[in-house]
């Protein structure tokens, strides 16, 4: 299914705008995202991408066996809220126009790439399972920071035809939204993934 993913020249807000996994609300998690460029603004826009596998193996061994084990809530609530503060919806999903409800999945914290076979994080979430938001938040923030530094980022500049194909089990992404005033138009297909493989 494409989704057409348009950020018109007065949108304030942008879909994508914090680090994030596609769809991780899905039991079945996304394998990866195939995004084509359209309309690009004349600077700015570009997405950034996180090695989720660094992320990991650059934690403690202590923390590593704090985290197996863990599971965590994912939400499509942070989508719901953009939409509500006025973003464009985005076109080619029966959400858009028939308004999306809230849903929910969880997944582990750590998740065995069933490919390579190596271990990466998956944040983007409120909270672990069994517990509550303020009481997930303190090991959440130590993580998202981890998680999101620069030295496991690299940033992907568009023109107009680029295409960019990521896994969403390896790695995190983000949308700049560094543009007033102009138009960013992308494509978007999603490739459906396999269930979790047990770590
Ligand atoms: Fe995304």
């Amino acid at each position: 299914m494409l989704l057409v993913v348009d950020k018109k020249p007065d949108d304030k807000l942008n879909f994508g705008w914090e680090w994030h996994s596609d769809t991780t609300h899905l039991e079945v998690r996304s394998l990866g995202s195939i995004l084509v460029a359209k309309i690009v603004p004349p600077s700015g826009g570009y997405t950034l991408f996180a090695n989720q596998y660094m992320a990991y193996e650059w934690l403690s061994d202590g923390m590593k066996q704090m985290l197996e084990g863990l599971r965590a809530v994912h939400s499509n609530g942070r989508i719901l809220r953009t939409l509500a503060e006025g973003a464009t919806p985005p076109h080619g999903t029966e959400a858009a126009s028939a308004g999306w409800s809230e849903m929910w999945a969880t997944h582990p914290v750590v998740r065995t790439h069933p490919e390579t076979g190596r271990k990466a994080l998956l944040m983007h979430t409120e909270r672990f399972e069994d517990m509550t938001i303020e009481e997930s938040q303190p090991l959440l923030r130590f993580l998202y920071e981890r998680s999101t530094r620069p030295e496991l980022a690299c940033r992907f500049q568009w023109r107009v035809g680029s295409i960019a194909f990521w896994d969403n089990r390896s790695c995190q992404h983000l949308a700049l939204n560094d543009y007033p005033g102009h138009r960013r138009l992308m494509h978007r297909v999603q490739v459906k993934g396999t269930p979790p493989v047990l770590n």
